[in-house]
């Protein structure tokens, strides 16, 4: 039985440590064995961002911070912060794709890009994309599951993501759960260029190498497509859009990026959320909260944990002065679940707004995409009222976002 929360009780306010008191025990527990398996120094990281309100300088490291004011301030002034230079995401995707990517990714273009782009992904076009990419296989995995037989959902999840990229960027690929997971693995691999890159972010030349053949192989298809794309896929709306062959190979890949190994971490670990702080049931009584229950799961998920800038020019914070060429990392996890544990009564939190998607400039493009999914995920597993209960669960071991490798879940019987 998992341990549940008092769901009959107000949502508490108070000050809460993420690692011992915020999401209840046994969600607490699961994600805290997620996070260290992921990666070993999150939880470390985690715990220090405690002390990071407004800022705190680790060695070896640099600056740190765990509230959302602050990290928002960072996030929205690009005169004093960039992720181009060392330390930042930009900085190694201009390795790895040219140094084209210094404007598309943070200087003029991507100002143009974004206000572009800024129709791509909207509530509307988003549930649309769902609908078409994932119809008919999330209704076999519905069927099969009100039916009462277990479904692994994180490799489901990986399956769905992996047939999310093949319809946005119209990629020639088979119909087979096999193809699909085989195109969320390859995500997977060039995201994981980024590993280990949390206090350095120059790559060694035969990762720069194994990267371009990775992103070669996601998006060589857009060369010969770009003219002829419908109006239905990403590519061809990028072109109607306005948007460059180069600009539009860019932008696709950083959905691969940013989009893939982030949804389907969310989705496995909202299924395990619901779980083990008894939250589907009230979920369940009440199925207007589903709008609640997916912003909950994304802020105690918060599947980017960290977000990575380098300091452009001095400032001070607080008493703090940060100097021109130091590294500064947004905990969101922490941030986020310092705010309490995971309630689907929960009313929007002003000051963390949406922090798990970022803030500023860069807030992820692929919002309204992500809720998408994971609303339809969360159908898949209450939708006819009836709650499911977690067979079986791996955690994914030295991944670039922390994922389970395996969920297995049952409807209840
Ligand atoms: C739960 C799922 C997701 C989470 C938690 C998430 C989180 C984030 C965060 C934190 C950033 C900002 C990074 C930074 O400032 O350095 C970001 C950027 C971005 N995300 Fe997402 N993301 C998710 C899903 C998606 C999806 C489904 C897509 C599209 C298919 C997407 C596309 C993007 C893009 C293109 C950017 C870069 C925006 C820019 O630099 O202007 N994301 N995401």
């Amino acid at each position: 039985m998992p341990v549940a929360e008092d769901l009959t009780a107000p949502v508490r306010e108070r000050t809460l440590n993420p690692l011992t008191d915020g999401i209840g025990p046994s969600a607490r527990a699961h994600e805290h064995r997620l996070l260290s398996a992921a990666r070993p120094a999150l939880p470390f990281l985690n715990w220090i961002g405690m002390f990071a309100k407004p800022l705190l300088k680790v060695p070896g490291l640099g600056w740190i911070t765990a509230d959302p004011l602050t990290a928002r301030s960072v996030l929205n002034d690009p005169e004093h912060f960039t992720l181009l230079s060392e330390g930042g995401v930009g900085h190694l995707w201009a390795q790895i794709l040219g140094d084209w990517v210094y404007d598309l990714f943070d200087g003029p273009g991507h100002y143009e890009l974004r206000t572009k782009s800024r129709e791509l992904f909207t509530e509307k076009s988003s549930f649309e994309f769902v609908e078409r990419a994932w119809g008919s296989r999330i209704e076999d995995a519905r069927r099969a599951f009100d039916a009462g037989e277990p479904i692994d959902l994180a490799d489901l999840s990986r399956i769905l993501v992996g047939q999310m990229v093949v319809t946005l960027l119209g990629m020639p690929a088979e119909d087979t759960d096999d193809a699909y997971r085989e195109i969320f693995r390859t995500g997977e691999e060039l995201a994981a260029t980024a590993l280990g890159t949390t206090a350095d972010t120059v790559l060694p030349p035969e990762k720069i190498a194994k990267a371009r053949e990775i992103v070669e192989k996601l998006t060589g298809h857009i060369d010969a497509a770009f003219e002829t794309a419908p109006g239905t896929t990403i590519i061809g709306r990028c072109r109607d859009l306005g948007l460059s062959l180069q600009e539009t190979k860019g932008l696709s890949t950083l959905l691969m990026v940013a989009g893939t190994e982030t949804a389907a971490s969310a989705m496995a670990r909202t299924a395990a959320l619901l779980y083990d702080t008894g939250q589907q049931h009230a979920l369940i009584a009440d199925p207007k909260l589903m709008e609640n229950a997916v912003r909950e799961a994304l802020r105690v998920t918060s599947p980017a944990p960290i977000i990575g800038r380098s300091v452009l020019a001095d400032l001070t914070i607080g008493k703090h002065t940060l100097t021109a060429g130091e590294r500064i990392v947004v905990l969101t996890w922490t941030a986020n679940n310092l705010a309490g544990e995971y309630r689907v009564d929960r009313d929007y939190i002003p000051q963390n707004r949406q922090l798990w998607f970022g803030a500023g400039r860069h807030l992820c493009l692929g919002g309204p995409l992500a809720r998408a999914e994971l609303t339809k995920i969360i159908e898949l597993l209450v939708g006819d009222g009836r709650p499911f209960r977690v067979v079986s669960r791996r955690y994914g071991k030295r991944v670039l976002i922390p994922a389970y490798e395996s969920l297995v879940v049952q409807k209840a019987v």
